[in-house]
């Protein structure tokens, strides 16, 4: 799977994708990940990539030019499944979303900052417009990295047990319950006994409970749907 994201701030998304699981999934072939720097599609010797917005008001709009550029350019060279415009105003990214990119081979993303991007280009090239939560960001790279981060470790070969991918919290609509690990014992707090049991079914039953337990605590949203 290929991920083709487009910034202004391309050195803010090396970091994010060189450690653990994402340095795995790319090291062993199964993502791979490449940044674009917008800067080097301006066609002003400035390499200035924003202007200001027609009809007034603060801040300045990403312009259409340099973004239709570098997509277009990405576009010649393979088929994308999606163009993701990150931006708060988009649908809210949740696991349902995530696992249904993990099957896709190419994604391009797309990363804002000031006041955002000229609506022609959302209109023009962008098939899914994603948010990560209802609050802004200065730029939608930490927002991308996080999406990425979410799709790479459901692609089937990357997490080295696959059935920890499955466990986690949402992917069966449920909160994840409770672990613990060594010591048994921590200054009197105890782990569970049941855990210590090696009754298998009846250590899935009580997890099982937790789920429960902790989904209709904490997001009880996630029972009614
Ligand atoms: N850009 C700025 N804030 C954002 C958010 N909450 N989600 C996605 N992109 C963003």
């Amino acid at each position: 799977m290929r991920f083709d994201i487009i910034s202004v701030l391309p050195d803010l998304l090396q970091s994010p994708f060189a450690h653990s699981i994402l340095q795995r999934a790319q090291k062993k072939g199964i993502a791979e990940i490449h940044v674009h720097n917008l800067r080097e599609y301006a066609d002003n010797k400035h390499k200035s990539v924003d202007d200001y917005p027609y009809g007034g008001g603060s801040g300045m709009v990403m312009q259409i030019a340099p973004f239709a550029a570098c997509i277009e350019k990405l576009q010649a060279e393979r088929q994308y499944d999606e163009i993701i415009y990150m931006t708060p105003d988009g649908v809210t990214l949740n696991q349902e979303i995530a696992n249904g990119l993990s099957s896709a081979e190419n994604i391009m993303i797309l990363c804002g900052h000031y006041k955002g991007i000229d609506q022609r280009i959302r209109d023009i090239y962008v098939t899914k417009e994603m948010s990560i939560g209802d609050y802004v960001l200065s730029g939608g790279e930490l927002p991308a990295a996080i999406l990425v981060d979410a799709v790479i470790r459901l692609i089937p070969g990357v997490l080295s047990d696959e059935t920890s991918a499955l466990t986690d919290s949402f992917q069966d609509g449920l909160l994840d319950a409770p672990i613990y690990t060594r010591p048994v014992d921590w200054k009197g707090h105890k782990v569970p006994e049941i855990l210590l049991s090696g009754h298998e079914a009846k250590i899935m039953a009580w997890r099982h409970e937790q789920q429960l337990k902790r989904t209709k605590e904490r997001r009880p949203d996630l029972l009614n749907d």
